[in-house]
């Protein structure tokens, strides 16, 4: 195994899009930052300097950190945030996974520019693929852009008790593509040769948008989600949410010409006008050696309320059963938990500008608001056995009541839309199997939740709409092939159930990928326990970790 080095200069600089200037944060001076390549087993070096004027953290999206937590990076949960003028090294193993991750800054909403791919090839090449390996891999990363600075767009509607504004681009590998003002030229581009075979690594990075993504006239083939395989499952067109990645094969197999890849908001809730969005398209070209790149062709995207597509799509892909990636289910489950998704009111202690009618927007799991710990660290107050004042370890294991979350009438549900504040985690013994139903409240406006799991992949069993049945829905549970994801997008008006085994020490976070919902609480974490062997104990931090 190799050792892999970066040097992250995290900076601010001035990029010019849709027709005007702004001053960004990114990583050496490119948006999307650089893509990382390792291989399975490698050790992973990243000296990261902060030149910026914010406090950065960097997370590595999906990376298990098996005995590296303090290398995870959610700011406040397992690091504070190196400051401003000052520099430190992330080190871990990247073990026991393959396939198509990212990393992104965890502070603020500043991931919105600082991100990029991080790729892991096989330990043996890329003819270890359980599939022909490609004649080229190309990251696609999806992402959105503000004529604004991101911090300030995500502090004013914090202050005003409101959602933050929505963005003013999506973008393919930073660029908007020329259905955007003055981008004509700010538009990615694929040379490809006819007759081969090309693997495009998807990753939603935007900040707050499902997206469907298709290419005109080309069925592609999907591989792998969350860097796990799948059986290969085609389709001409793909949806994912924030967090999520996707990679497909795609065959270069049409006349020569040119054609557009386009990606826009899939948006699951009937009602634009509660939660504005963007409804524009942002597109690059997928364009064949010899072919003039006039008249490229246009693919027809879904519209932005296609449910039905999104949900074939989110629920027809199955992992692989056997063979050397194959992951079995665990069927013991240690631990049930039925926990709640939704956004909720916080009651305001004084009426004001900021808060109007004497509530303000917030989000919640099992009707806890989460509040991130000021000037703490969750992970270095478990590790010092101080936790008291930093959290509790009280999250419930069900919602306060229990209710037709999918016909909400208002009266009724006072106690599921007033969410306390607090910081609760769920402490669980190293090696429990875990089994999360999520159901999605449709309270106040309905949208998928992205929940996002730090450290832990899951099997997710089974997914539906309307409210979880404990006895007819679990009887529709994939114990064999389910897809294993990271990230799972919990439908609007509907759940999912997902399962893992908690066989890593430390403090992980769980939240929606939604950056509009989890600084306002829609959080929890899993405070889990040491093994018995020191391979499977939570080894001391870094000396130079930035503390709180
Ligand atoms: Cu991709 Cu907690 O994040
Ligand atoms: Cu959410």
């Amino acid at each position: 195994a190799a050792i892999v080095e970066h040097s992250f200069n995290v900076e601010n600089f001035v990029a010019t899009k849709l027709c005007r200037e702004q001053e960004i944060t990114a990583v050496n001076g490119g948006l999307p930052g650089p893509t990382i390549g390792v291989k399975e087993g490698d050790t992973l070096v990243v000296h990261v300097f902060n030149k910026s004027p914010y406090g950065i953290t960097i997370h590595w999206h999906g990376v298990f950190q098996l005995q590296s937590q303090w290398a995870d990076g959610p700011s406040n949960v397992t690091q504070c945030a190196i400051p401003t003028g000052q520099s430190y090294t992330y080190r871990f193993n990247v073990t026991g996974q393959e396939g198509t991750l990212w990393w992104h800054s965890h502070v603020s909403w500043l991931r919105a520019t600082v991100y990029g791919a991080l790729i892991i090839q096989p330990k043996h090449g890329r003819s270890a693929y359980p599939f022909p390996k490609p004649h080229k891999e190309i990251p696609i990363l999806l992402g959105e852009w503000w004529n604004a600075n991101v911090v300030d767009v995500e502090n004013e509607g914090l202050a005003a008790g409101i959602a933050p504004n929505i963005s003013d681009a999506y973008t393919i590998n930073g660029k908007p593509g020329d259905l955007y003002p003055c981008s004509e030229n700010d538009m990615y581009k694929i040379k490809v040769e006819r007759g081969r075979t090309y693997m495009l690594r998807i990753i939603n990075a935007a900040l707050n948008n499902q997206l469907f993504f298709k290419i005109a006239n080309h069925t592609m083939t999907v591989v792998a989600i969350d860097a796990s395989y799948t059986d290969p499952y085609e389709t001409d067109v793909i949806v994912t949410a924030p967090g999520q990645t996707v990679d497909v094969l795609i065959k270069a197999d049409q006349p020569v010409g040119s054609y557009y890849m386009a990606a826009r908001p899939y948006v699951s809730v009937p009602l634009p006008t509660v939660i504005p969005f963007d409804n524009t398209t942002t597109r690059g070209i997928f364009a064949y050696e010899g072919s003039e790149s006039n008249n490229p062709v246009m693919p027809t995207l879904p519209d932005f309320l296609d449910t039905p597509t999104a949900h074939k799509f989110y629920t027809n892909l199955t992992g692989l059963a056997g063979g050397p990636h194959w992951v079995p289910v665990p069927l013991d489950v240690d631990e049930h938990m039925f926990v709640t998704v939704g956004l909720s009111t916080e009651p305001c202690e004084e009426i004001n500008a900021t808060c109007p009618n004497g509530q303000r927007f917030s989000a919640s799991m099992n009707n806890e608001s989460f509040v991130f710990p000021q000037n703490a660290s969750m992970l270095e107050a478990y590790y010092y056995g101080r936790v008291d004042g930093v959290y509790t370890t009280d999250f419930p294991d069900n919602p306060p009541i229990v209710f037709d979350y999918t016909n909400p009438s208002l009266s009724n549900v006072e106690p599921l839309i007033f969410a306390p504040k607090s910081t609760k985690v769920k402490k669980l013994k190293f090696n429990s199997t875990v089994e999360m139903v999520l159901q999605n409240t449709a309270l106040q406006a309905a949208e998928n939740h992205p929940i996002h799991i730090h450290g832990f992949n899951f099997h997710v069993l089974a997914q539906g709409f309307g409210n979880y049945d404990a006895v007819s829905d679990s009887t529709k549970f994939n114990l064999v092939n389910p897809q294993i994801r990271n990230t799972i997008a919990v439908p609007s008006g509907g759940w999912a159930v997902v399962r893992f085994q908690a066989n890593n020490p430390g403090v992980w976070l769980v939240h929606c990928h939604l950056d509009v919902h989890l600084p306002v609480g829609m959080a929890m974490a899993f405070e889990v326990g040491n093994g018995p062997t020191p391979s499977s104990t939570l080894p001391p931090p870094p000396s130079d970790l930035p503390r709180c």
